[in-house]
């Protein structure tokens, strides 16, 4: 039985191989999407495949989509450093959102574009009521951006920021002036780093606690539920003090929605403000 399955992923890595040597559009540079499909196939009828001429074939075409992407990489990150990154990044970014966290072909493309190393960080289990690092994925960003309206003007700071992939591609995207705070310093300095190797002057981000972070001049504040309980109680009695002296937009992701749907002194247009699985943006009131 085991050598009947091993022979029939060589036979359907074969006709994967000759499929894709018959219409040869992955090798389009924008082809991203279609390359990253074809080589998951790949990969995953490797895993039983024998050694062997089919496997062998099978690296070659994924080393070559490989070194397609890293080309790719290259350019979009040359036309960011120039200014021309919206303009550059526009062809991945259309589409419908789809909810939840999962992540997809947008979250692979930034990974590469973006290029921030990922440190060990010492205490992996946060503090009570503090959330561990997962990103945003890319599309619920593109949405927030587009639904909260975020453009040129705006100050933007992502309230426990992570690796900082928010505040670098609202930049990109929009050209407001962003920031993040996140109490992991390590996070901070490859966040810096990436955001210096993109030529990102109008993107900088900070090491310390969200509930002490400077708020003056922030236009728009974004939170992917970074804590809970206390210490969103405390960080959100600090932005409604900032929305006594200026209109705020708040876009929030994952369960933290529930607790500023709550608030009277926010307002959305969103059908569902509760809902957890896709972008909320709320607006202060007048
Ligand atoms: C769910 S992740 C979100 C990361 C990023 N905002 C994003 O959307 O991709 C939450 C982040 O908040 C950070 N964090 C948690 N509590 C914090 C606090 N009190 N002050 C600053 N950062 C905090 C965590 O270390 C983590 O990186």
């Amino acid at each position: 039985m085991a050598g009947t399955r091993v022979l029939s992923e060589s036979a359907v890595l074969n006709t994967w191989i000759a499929r894709l040597l018959a219409n040869e559009g992955w090798r389009e540079p924008a082809a991203f999407v279609d390359r990253a499909d074809a080589m998951d196939r790949l990969d995953l009828h490797l895993v039983g495949a024998p050694y062997g001429d089919a496997r062998d074939r099978a690296e070659r075409l994924i080393e070559a989509m490989e070194a397609i992407d890293r080309d790719l990489f290259d350019h979009l990150r040359q036309r960011i450093r120039v200014g021309e990154g919206r303009q550059a990044l526009s062809p991945w970014l259309g589409g419908a959102v789809s909810p939840g966290q999962h992540y997809d072909a947008l979250d692979a493309l930034l990974a590469g574009v973006l290029a921030i190393d990922e440190p060990e960080i010492d205490d992996p289990s946060p503090p009570p009521e503090m959330v561990f690092y997962q990103p945003t994925p890319a599309r619920h960003i593109v949405d927030g951006i587009r639904r909260a309206s975020i453009s040129a003007g705006d100050i933007v700071l992502d309230l426990g920021s992570g690796l900082g992939h928010v505040p670098m591609l609202v930049h990109v995207l929009t050209g407001a002036r962003t920031r993040g705070v996140e109490r992991h310093p390590a996070y901070v300095d490859s966040a810096a780093r990436a955001a210096s190797a993109l030529a990102l002057g109008g993107v900088s981000f900070v090491a310390g606690d969200a509930r002490e972070a400077r708020l003056a001049g922030v236009d728009v504040f974004y939170l992917f539920t970074p804590f809970l309980g206390g210490v969103l109680r405390d960080v959100l009695a600090r932005i409604e003090a900032e929305a006594a002296s200026r209109p705020l937009r708040v876009v929030v992701l994952g369960p933290c929605a529930r607790t500023f749907a709550r608030m009277p002194w926010l307002r959305s247009d969103d059908p569902d403000p509760s809902a957890t699985d896709r972008i909320v943006v709320f607006r202060s009131s007048p």
